[in-house]
């Protein structure tokens, strides 16, 4: 089994997509971001707030580097910014959760953790400035991607599925 990358915009499921994987299949998975947290011992949004966001790209960075020399058969999630690693290929199966800015925006609004959910990520506390980011990122995302799932009006689970049956064709 190769690994799996996990990328996509911030909020659009990336998590719960693999915690379905992860259920249904032999994968096991981590994520960009909680390793990031371990490495420093603090919130993404500490991260930013005390030292800055060139030093978050430059940890994700080391954790791409590590993934691709250390990590085998697994599911890996990653934060909505970690595509821009050049040896993201090498790593994996790219496969991109794609949806429309607003259905991602919905879909935040609608989690019963709403709240917690926007707080924790510091590119969104400006929807104006977000959704630019987006509009620049998706083209990137698309063109890198091996397999595009869109996640619009399909359940996590109905995602892990279709991703798990796209990644068998594609291997
Ligand atoms: C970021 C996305 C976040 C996190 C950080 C930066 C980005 O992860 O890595 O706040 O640049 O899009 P999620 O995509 O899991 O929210």
């Amino acid at each position: 089994m190769k690994n799996i990358i996990l990328i996509g915009f911030m909020g659009v499921g990336k998590g719960s997509v693999a915690r379905e994987v992860i259920k249904h299949s032999e994968y096991i998975a981590i994520d960009t971001d909680d390793l990031i947290e371990s490495m420093e011992n603090k919130r993404i949004k500490k991260i930013f707030e005390e030292e800055g966001e060139a030093y978050f790209r430059k940890l994700e960075r080391d954790v791409a580097l590590w993934l691709k020399s250390s990590v085998k058969n697994t599911l890996i999630s990653t934060g909505g910014g970690f595509y821009k690693q050049k040896n993201l290929k090498d790593i994996g199966t790219v496969v991109l959760l794609d949806s429309p800015f607003d259905k991602i925006i919905k879909r935040i609004r609608n989690h019963p953790n709403a709240e917690r959910k926007l707080k924790k990520r510091p590119l969104l506390s400006d929807l104006k400035k977000a959704e630019e980011l987006y509009n620049e990122r998706r083209p990137e995302y698309l063109a890198l991607a091996d397999i595009v799932i869109d996640v619009t009006k399909k359940s996590a689970l109905e995602c892990a599925n279709e991703l798990l049956k796209k990644v068998k064709k594609h291997a």
